[in-house]
């Protein structure tokens, strides 16, 4: 076990062990999904494995089940600085987002105003507010997200009455900027919009804590910077939104009764925005890996790590000549977006993945590499990443050298 109280020497190799995946190459994209616990694994093996001995059927095993969701939103809720009866079990980021988009009792003509860095997952249930509603979509153009004051009087012009939400990420995915969520909350509040966050790339790798900010929404995936299992996710909602029953699925999980005659009782927390179809092994993974980083490894030593270690790469990539950094060092948080000049960031991505064995990925509308810098990785990673960041950066698609060809490195095949 991994205590959050032993010197960096040795807890990184002991956190290295306790995540095997971190060992297939160099791990950079927890922005993507994370390496999962060897501790999660287990318990998500362990309730398959129970389930298949005993079944899912008999009242024992649901009686487990509202457990084992009471505890995962105990485990989220934690990590978002609220109070559990806060916090909705959903099936990823974008259910959250969903959630969010449809709480409101949109009329013809009301607007929502979202920024210009947002990811499908945030931006689709506004695409489809405005397709099927009638709602006016607003895209404030903030930029790289670089700039505070620029984007806050971005979205001062876009937050004119008549908007009903704003909903954008806290860090965005291409740039990984790090948004002013607490000012845009005020300024949206203060012009009588909701707010609701996309905490895809922020909840595991900076501080969040959903009171502070004062946000209505706040939506989290399990399978990325919590390292939990896909298929699950929270989503967090304020008591401004859950006097309103306002909800867009709902189902079994959403009622403390309901009757043939569907009428029907709310919960009067969070649980009334789930709905159904949790799977249980999940549920499970995502309690184990939310309380696993609170618990052993430290959410606070977590934070300072990656706030130094994607700082550190960030600036490692940018002294090397031909590498335009994209990512707002002032406001960023674990990812780092760069190009590398004369190359498609497919064609450089390819070259880094044979020679550094990195696992990263690009972003196509900046044709830009991403890395997402975690608290796992070494600083050994970090430059070895650099120099064959650097090789790519000196040559060009014609020039770059060869690599030996696999039977010679294999001692040929005769
Ligand atoms: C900012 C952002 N929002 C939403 C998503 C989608 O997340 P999910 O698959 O949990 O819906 C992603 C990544 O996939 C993301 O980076």
């Amino acid at each position: 076990m991994v205590t959050p109280f032993l010197p960096d020497d040795q807890k990184i190799p002991a956190l290295r062990e306790a995540l095997p995946s971190t060992a297939a190459g160099i791990y950079l994209n927890t922005g993507t999904a994370g390496p999962l616990p060897r501790e999660t694994a287990h318990a998500m093996a362990e309730a398959e494995a129970w389930e298949l001995r005993t079944g899912r059927a008999d009242i024992h095993h649901y009686q487990d089940s509202l457990e084992r969701m009471a505890e995962a939103r105990a485990a989220v809720a934690a990590v978002l600085g609220t109070d559990p009866s806060h916090i909705a079990l959903t099936h990823a980021t974008t259910d959250g987002m969903n959630v969010a988009a449809w709480a409101v009792d949109w009329k013809p003509g009301d607007r929502v105003v979202t920024t210009s860095l947002e990811h499908a997952g945030g931006l689709g249930p506004l695409w489809a507010l405005r397709e099927r509603g009638g709602v006016e979509l607003v895209i404030a153009d903030v930029g790289t997200g670089g700039d505070p004051v620029a984007i806050l009087e971005a979205l001062d012009r876009a937050v004119v009455p008549g908007t009903r939400l704003v909903a954008l990420s806290h860090v965005t995915w291409a740039t990984g900027a790090r948004l002013p969520i607490g000012e845009i909350a005020e300024l949206a509040h203060s012009r009588g919009a909701l707010v609701a966050v996309d905490g895809a790339q922020s909840v595991g790798a900076v501080p969040v804590s959903v009171e502070e900010l004062g946000v209505d929404f706040y939506a989290i995936p399990g399978q990325k910077w919590l390292l939990g299992p896909e298929g699950i996710g929270a989503v967090y909602c304020a008591g401004s939104v859950l006097d309103r029953p306002r909800t867009t699925f709902a189902g079994y999980w959403s009622f403390e009764s309901i009757d043939l005659a569907a009428k029907g009782k709310l919960w009067p927390d969070a649980r009334r925005f789930e709905g159904s179809g949790y799977h249980g092994p999940s549920v499970v993974g995502l309690a184990r890996s939310a309380a696993w980083l609170s618990m052993f490894v430290g959410l606070g030593w977590i934070h300072e790590r990656i706030a130094r270690m994607a700082g550190a790469a960030a600036s490692m990539l940018a002294d090397v000549p031909g590498v335009e950094v994209l990512t707002p060092t002032a406001n960023m948080a674990g990812l780092v977006t760069f190009r590398i000049a004369g190359w498609k960031s497919s064609a450089a991505l390819k070259e880094l993945s044979q020679r550094t064995l990195c696992i990263a990925r690009t972003i196509p509308p900046l044709d830009a590499i991403r890395i997402s810098v975690g608290f796992f990785n070494t600083d050994g990673e970090l430059r070895r990443f650099r120099d064959g960041v650097a090789l790519v950066a000196e040559n060009t698609p014609d020039t770059i050298p060869h690599r030996p060809r696999i039977e010679v490195l294999q001692g040929g095949v005769d």
